[in-house]
């Protein structure tokens, strides 16, 4: 019998028991355990010796690799060291990977099992536990005492659903809920028709898709303004293709005809009343301009707490004071019970960089190096994570 659909992973202080748990458990659910601190001694010799000969420093390093190497097996259940919580790259792909479980037991109960034991920081737990207890709650799914039955309290702990880590999700729209590629592709091409412009074909698709990703990182870093966004747009088309565009005609056809897109992405539904049907708020942030988002957004809308689209705020994703202007409407007060979730890396993940809050990036087709927290690849794996 499985003790639980998902990793399981222990954190605690020195002598919470968290090895000796793991073992435990797997011995009676069966899956495989990853010991963090064994699989250091196994690679490296002694812990003690290591921090004598190298530092502390090293050894988190170290630890913080190890951290995530178990986030990445298949293990049923990590056992951490006592400072894992140290790190919060390691912390979030443990987090990302599986549920966290926090073993405590009193002070005197710690002091005692660790007493004969060689570690190196065994005679600071006090000190330590002030500067760590907060980071323990901070990552807890569940708490458990293990001053008795361990095994008895797991069970019972990881029967009830775990609270959600957030209270509020920031939705991007384009390319995340909705499909944004479909829906430019399917505009440039009937602008096109309609102005019986000699265009069609992929080259279309690639020159404008590159003309547009040019003008909104410009736009995205401040350096135009919306209004001259949509001239540059046009003229850089005419200029790739070789055709001479009126910018006014251009942009009336194809506004007009992305207005009336309404393409939805798969799931997307669904996994927005998910994240409500669990108590999450969930608000669309959106870089789409008023008259678009006004459109585009209504077969969204009804799964929704609400939406705040840039123009109508006057700063546009990446910036910080967008995000405040968000925060201070919807009033949430405490940003680390706020996550980001997009798929735009110069938009959404540097937004709650530059905002102190968590972020996700959506990457259904992979995704390279990101400065965010999470990566999720479908949407259920997001759900995991909040
Ligand atoms: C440490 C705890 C130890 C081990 C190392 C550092 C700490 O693990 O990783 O000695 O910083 O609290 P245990 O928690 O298993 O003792």
């Amino acid at each position: 019998m499985q003790l639980h659909t998902k990793k399981l992973i222990f954190i605690g202080p020195m002598g919470s028991g968290k090895s000796s748990l793991a073992r435990r458990a797997s011995a009676k659910y069966g899956g495989d355990v990853f010991d963090t601190d064994r699989e250091f001694v196994r690679r490296y010799g002694p812990i003690n010796d290591f921090f004598a000969a190298h530092g502390e420093a090293e050894f988190r390093k170290i630890e913080e690799k190890l951290l995530i190497e178990a986030a990445e097996s298949s293990a049923a259940f990590v056992s951490t060291g006592g400072g894992a919580v140290k790190s919060k790259r390691g912390m979030y792909a443990l987090r990302a990977s599986g549920d966290v479980v926090y073993l405590t037991a009193p002070i005197d109960v710690l002091e005692a099992r660790i007493m004969r034991s060689d570690r190196p920081l065994k005679n600071k737990l006090a000190d330590v536990m002030k500067e760590r207890a907060p980071l323990y709650e901070k990552y807890a799914d569940y708490v458990i005492d293990t001053s008795v039955d361990s095994v008895a309290e797991l069970e019972a702990a990881v029967k009830s659903k775990r609270k959600n880590r957030y209270d509020v999700v920031l939705c991007d729209s384009d390319d995340t809920l909705l499909d944004f590629q479909k829906a430019r592709s399917h505009s440039i091409h009937r602008a096109a028709e309609i102005l019986k412009l000699p265009m069609s074909g992929d080259d279309v698709d690639e020159a404008y898709k590159k003309v547009v990703c040019a003008v909104w990182k410009r736009l995205e870093r401040g350096e135009i303004t919306k209004e001259e966004m949509d001239v540059e747009r046009v003229k850089m088309l005419g200029e790739l293709l070789g055709l001479q565009l009126d910018v006014d005609e251009f942009n009336r056809a194809y506004i007009g005809e992305m207005e009336k897109t309404r393409f939805v992405r798969e799931g997307a539904v669904e996994f927005l009343d998910s994240l409500r049907k669990r108590d999450l708020k969930v608000y669309i942030i959106t870089n789409s301009f008023t008259r678009l988002a006004e459109k585009r957004l209504i077969p969204l809308r009804k799964h929704v707490d609400g939406e705040f689209v840039s123009e109508k705020i006057g700063y546009y994703k990446p910036d910080k004071r967008y995000f405040d202007e968000v925060l201070k409407a919807i009033g949430a007060s405490d940003r680390s019970r706020v996550v980001i979730f997009g798929d735009g890396e110069t938009s959404d993940i540097m937004g709650g960089a530059n905002s102190g809050i968590d972020t996700c990036l959506y990457a259904p087709k992979g995704g390279g190096v990101t400065a965010a927290d999470y990566i999720a690849h479908d949407y259920s794996a997001f759900l995991d994570i909040v």
